[in-house]
């Protein structure tokens, strides 16, 4: 069990080492976002899903691999479970997790099973994971929820014609953002949607311009600050607005 009382960091409002749950860390920006909170002195659970996931392979007496399929309630709920042999709470909760299988279909060819797998695992599963850990959040001293998204989901820039799955997925996405934080907002709670740029990672493509580690250490101060008002709710790096 983590002790009541951590260090003091720069970095948590109660004066403890802040606890973070991030879903989808066997690669990419889920990875990335592992390392920065480490760095940072988080306690950190990691959601993997791949046999020799990295993180199930890195020594760090504050980093807890948990196995989480965040399309499988019962997976969620055993990785609470989990969670809660270590800690009574969580700070943050980061929704990272996502699939982006059918960009690029045109509309005669799309598979309605992959649209389904798309919204089943960007747009439920976060909400998934959020149901099952509002209550360790609300135990927690930050009580904040960070789902990523992505510019595909902004309704008023939209110019693709295609990515009907993956860009349907993050506005919905988005709209549950607005949505919890109707719901949680009277708590103390500030939920986010953030875009994390175009990344080199398997999702995106081998020439964009960011790797996940520098996206990763771009939104870690927005997702952290503690100036809450001073945040825009859909925010992209260093925590410029984005517009839904
Ligand atoms: N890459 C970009 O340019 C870009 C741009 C805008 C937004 N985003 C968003 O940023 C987030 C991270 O993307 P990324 O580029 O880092 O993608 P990535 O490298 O493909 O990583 C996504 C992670 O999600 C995991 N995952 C997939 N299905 C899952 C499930 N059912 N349960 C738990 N984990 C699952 C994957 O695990 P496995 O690999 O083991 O399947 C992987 O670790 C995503 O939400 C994405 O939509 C990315």
């Amino acid at each position: 069990m983590i002790p009541a009382t951590m260090p003091p960091t720069a970095h948590s409002p109660s004066g403890k080492r802040g606890t973070v749950l991030i879903t989808g860390t066997d690669s990419g920006l889920g990875l990335a976002f592992v390392h920065t909170f480490l760095a940072e002195n988080w306690i950190v659970f990691a959601g993997w899903i791949q046999t020799d996931s990295p993180v199930t392979h890195m020594d760090n007496p504050h980093l807890i691999p948990v196995f989480l399929d965040i399309t499988d309630l019962e997976s969620i709920k055993a990785a609470r479970s989990e969670i809660m042999a270590h800690t009574p709470s969580l700070d943050l909760l980061i929704n990272n997790a996502g699939i982006n299988p059918d960009c690029g279909i045109p509309l005669e060819k799309l598979d309605f099973d992959v649209v389904q797998q798309v919204l089943n695992v960007n747009a439920v599963g976060p909400l998934r994971v959020t149901q099952q850990c509002v209550g360790l959040l609300r135990k927690g001293a930050y009580k904040r929820i960070v789902n990523l998204s992505s510019e595909a989901g902004s309704i008023i820039d939209c110019r693709r014609k295609s990515w009907f799955g993956y860009s349907m997925s993050k506005a919905a996405l988005n709209i549950q953002t607005r949505l919890l934080q109707n719901y949680l907002g009277a708590e103390g709670f500030r939920v986010y949607s953030a875009h994390p740029g175009g990344m080199r990672t398997g999702m995106g493509s081998a020439v964009a311009g960011l790797s996940p580690q520098e996206s990763a250490n771009r939104l870690y101060a927005p997702i952290t600050g503690f100036a809450d008002n001073d945040i825009p709710q859909f925010f992209e790096l260093d925590g410029k607005p984005m517009r839904w």
